[in-house]
């Protein structure tokens, strides 16, 4: 993983994920080194986003950062501007990081080219979300003790894995941390490249706890990256019925995590949300901690927090 721009985990080591969530949990325990003062972080969110935006923005506050967000409404992106002209423009006015979200897959690379400021990645399309992958990291460690507690831990991954960025993000981290992973989806709902994982690929939830499966890491049917011409899934009711984490699933020992926001009752039903079995509130929490390493670690101002 580049230190500097956060924009994909495909690469990410485990000394690597571990450096980031050892920060990360310096910044959970309550450290108040304002790492940041001094520095300006600009939030560019160009899609929709209520977690991803109202954390990051909480974390570089924390962190004691000036922080500017732009979105595309009201900024000069409405008047057809490009991203690569908003971002110079970014830099010219001095942000030491630029947080993208953006609909296309690739746009925080590209800015990144473009950019003197760290560009972290908040969800490129369907490309990648590596904030996401490292607070689900930090969430399900923290519940099961410690980082070393995940190697050799058995996870599944459910649902819309074809237009997931976090399951693209949150695959190859679990596998770096030493997890194994199975795919648990509809053929429709699973990229062309997913052969190439080499990953076990399982037809229903309950499958997925007959393979043993410790945490169901489900994700959000995403209808709006789907057309009316292919809705890759025949009828929602019948999807639930194979991928939907019910409360029948709920057993001793098994955690549940959804990166949000939820479809209730589609992919997981609200009983599960709310119930002990789910780390969807912790994950959640656990973005603030995250994105403050994150940010620290991009703008190079970990040396305060040593100090
Ligand atoms: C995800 C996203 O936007 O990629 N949510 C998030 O950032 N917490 C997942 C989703 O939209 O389903």
């Amino acid at each position: 993983m580049q230190i500097k721009n956060f924009l994909t985990l495909e690469d990410a080591s485990k000394d690597e994920l571990k450096e980031v969530l050892d920060l990360a949990r310096t910044y959970a325990a309550g450290h108040t080194v304002p790492a940041l003062a001094g520095r300006t972080v600009c939030l560019a969110f160009f899609e929709a986003s209520t977690r991803t935006a109202v954390s990051f923005e909480l974390a570089a506050r924390r962190a004691g950062a000036d922080v500017i967000s732009l979105s595309e409404k009201g900024s000069a992106i409405q008047k057809g501007e490009s991203l690569i002209d908003t971002v110079v423009t970014l830099d010219a006015l001095g942000a030491d990081a630029v947080v993208i979200r953006h609909p296309s897959a690739g746009a925080a690379r590209l800015a990144a080219r473009h950019a003197n400021a760290a560009i972290v990645n908040a969800g490129d399309g369907c490309g990648q979300h590596p904030t996401q992958a490292l607070l689900d990291l930090h969430a399900l460690s923290t519940s099961l003790g410690d980082f070393d507690e995940l190697a050799g831990r058995k996870v599944a991954v459910v649902g819309d894995v074809l237009h997931s960025r976090v399951a693209r993000s949150v695959i190859p981290a679990f596998c770096a941390a030493g997890m194994e992973v199975s795919l648990v989806a509809p053929n429709t709902l699973l990229p062309r490249e997913a052969g190439a994982w080499e990953l076990p690929i399982l037809p229903s939830v309950d499958d997925a706890l007959d393979w043993g499966a410790e945490v169901l890491y489900t994700l959000r049917l995403q209808k709006e990256r789907m057309t009316s011409r292919s809705p890759r899934v025949p009828s929602v009711a019948e999807y639930s019925r194979y991928y939907g984490v019910a409360k029948r699933h709920l057993k001793p020992g098994v955690l549940v995590m959804h990166p949000g926001p939820v479809n209730r009752g589609v992919e997981i039903s609200g009983d599960v949300v709310l119930s002990d079995s789910s780390l969807v509130s912790d994950q959640v929490a656990s973005g603030i901690a995250v994105r403050s390493a994150v940010l620290a670690l991009a703008v190079g101002a970990t040396e305060k927090l040593a100090a």
